[in-house]
Formats: structure tokens, sequence, C-alpha cells
């Protein structure tokens, strides 16, 4: 009895499976439905992986273009490194030569030093003799100043002696202009500083002139254009000045009848001193040079 029941089960069992594989329309939809959604949800999981297997791919090419510009960037350090060894040496072989010269010149100025010992000092250049007791001479050697080529600019541009020159020059009551003959009138020297001062400087100032030439031919040649010159600034000009040659001297000492010349130049400055008006004030008519628009 159990054998049967039991076998009964079996086929009941047996029945319920064929009937399930026999499935209808609907069933078959469902199912194709299911299989669908499921291959949907693959290719999306597809697309997801191809997405991030993109992005790695792109990471990789920026990795990569940092890694050539990190290739590039050493290489620019070590092509830097090797200039800045280059500079410091540089740097130590001019420091070295600073060293030899300054050296070098310790050396020189030593050796001016013990010349100058045994030589016994020096005497200072004596300042200028005056018979007048009130006048205060300044001799102004243009070989030994420096002068800047006048352009336009005022005096204290230049950064040298300029501005102090023609301080010197405006502040000076009476002016004696001496110049050698070069070339038949006064020195390019000389006009270069006239061209620095204003009209001011010298206008109704009592100013000598003094020449020097090789020979007596050309006796007028300074005084004629520097009159010219003074004019310009409207000076108060002897009638005369003094010329010099060669001949004046004698063993580099000037002959007497030339010192008497100079001597009587520079009493008519201080006559004509006596006439002048105050600085700044024409003797006359206001020269042109001073006329302002
Ligand atoms: C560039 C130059 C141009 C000169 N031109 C003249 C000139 O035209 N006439 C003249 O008499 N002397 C001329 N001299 C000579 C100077 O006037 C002379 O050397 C100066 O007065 C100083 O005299 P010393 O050479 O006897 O010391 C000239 C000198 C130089 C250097």
């Amino acid at each position: 009895m159990l054998r049967r029941l039991a076998l009964i089960a079996g086929c009941a069992v047996a029945f319920n499976a064929a009937a399930q594989g026999l499935f209808d329309d609907n069933e078959a939809r469902r199912r194709i439905e299911l299989l669908r959604q499921s291959l949907e949800a693959q290719n999306r999981s597809i697309d997801e992986r191809l997405a991030k297997i993109e992005l790695l791919a792109g990471d990789k090419n920026a990795l990569l273009e940092f890694a050539s510009q990190m290739e590039q960037l050493r290489n620019d350090v070590a092509g830097m490194r090797g200039q800045v060894e280059v500079l410091a040496n540089q740097a130590e072989s001019l420091a070295k030569r600073q060293t030899e010269l300054y050296q070098d010149i310790d050396t020189r100025l030593l050796k001016l030093e013990k010349a100058r010992e045994q030589q016994g000092a020096l005497p200072e250049k004596p300042p200028a003799q005056s018979a007048e007791p009130d006048l205060e001479i300044e001799l102004v050697n243009l070989a030994d100043v420096r002068i800047g080529f006048a352009d336009g600019r005022a005096p204290d541009a230049y950064g040298d002696d300029t501005a102090a020159v023609v301080n010197r020059i405006v502040a000076a009551d009476i002016v004696v202009l001496a110049s050698p003959v070069y070339r038949a009138s006064f020195t390019g020297a000389l006009k270069n500083l006239l061209d620095h001062l204003p009209v001011e400087a010298l206008m109704a100032k009592p100013c000598g002139i003094v020449a020097m030439g090789a020979t007596a031919h050309h006796y007028l040649g300074v005084e004629w254009h520097l009159r010219d010159v003074l004019t310009w600034f409207g000076a108060i000009v002897p009638p005369t000045g003094v010329y010099l040659s060669s001949a004046d001297f004698v063993d580099g000492n000037l002959v007497d009848s030339a010192k008497a010349d100079l001597a009587s130049l520079a009493d008519a400055l201080i006559k004509l001193q006596t006439i002048s008006p105050v600085s700044g004030k024409p003797l006359g008519p206001l020269p042109l040079s001073a006329r302002r628009p």
C-alpha cells in the first residue's frame, strides 16, 4: 500500500513537470520580456564598463603627456644647472681679476707715495697774486676740469664739473677769458664752456680777452671772435685785449712788457666794474639774447 501511494505521488510529480514544460503564449512573452530586460541590463553594464575603460585610457594619455613634460623639465633643469655653473665660474674669475686689479692699483699708489716722499712734498699751486687787497682771484684751467659737451641741458645735468665752473663764472664780478690761437680763432673747449653759460652770467660784466699764438700772424683771431660772442652776452669788454706769442716768454717766464699789458688790462677791468650795474641788469639796451618773447 505504501509502495503504491509512493508511485502515485511520483506520477503526480511527473505530470506537473510535463505541464510546466508546455507553457502558453503569455508565459513565452513573459520569459522573452525577462530575457530582454536581462539583456538590456547586461548592455548597460557593458556600456558602463566601456565608459570606465575609455576614461582610464584618457587618463593614460594625460599621464603620458605629463611624463613627457617631466622629462623636458628635467632636461631644462640640467641645462640651467650647467649655466649656473658657468656663471659661478665667471663670477669667480671676475672676483679674482678684481682682486688682482686692486692689488695692482695699490702697488702703483704705494710707488707713487714713495716717490713723492723721496721728492719731498710738492708745494701747492700758489694762489694768483693781486695788487688789489679786495680782489680774490680764481683760476679755472679748462685742461683740469671736465666740462660736458653742451647740448642744451642745465649745467647740473652732466654729472661732471660743468655746473661748478658755470657757477664760479656766474658768481664772479669780473671775468678774463684767455685762449691759445687755434686755427685762427679761440679754442672749441672755451666755446663749449661759453655755450653752457646763461646770458646773465656775463651780461654787463667786465670781461677781458687774453690770446696767445705761435706768432703774431693771428693776433686778432681770438679777440675778434670772442668779442662777437661776448656781445651776444652783453658783456662789457675793454677796447683792447692782450696778445701774447712765444716771443713773450723767456725761460718760461713772461717778459716785462707782456706783464705790463696784463696789468693794464686788469686796471681797465677794475675801472669798468665801477660802471657795471647790479647783477642781472644790462648796461644799455637789453641784449637781444636776453629778451624773452
Ligand atoms: C690745434 C692747434 C691749432 C693752432 N693754430 C694756430 C694758429 O692758427 N695760429 C697761431 O698763431 N698759432 C696756432 N697754434 C699754436 C698755439 O696757439 C700755441 O701752441 C699756443 O699759443 C701755446 O704756445 P706754445 O706752443 O708756444 O706753448 C695752434 C696750436 C694748435 C695745437
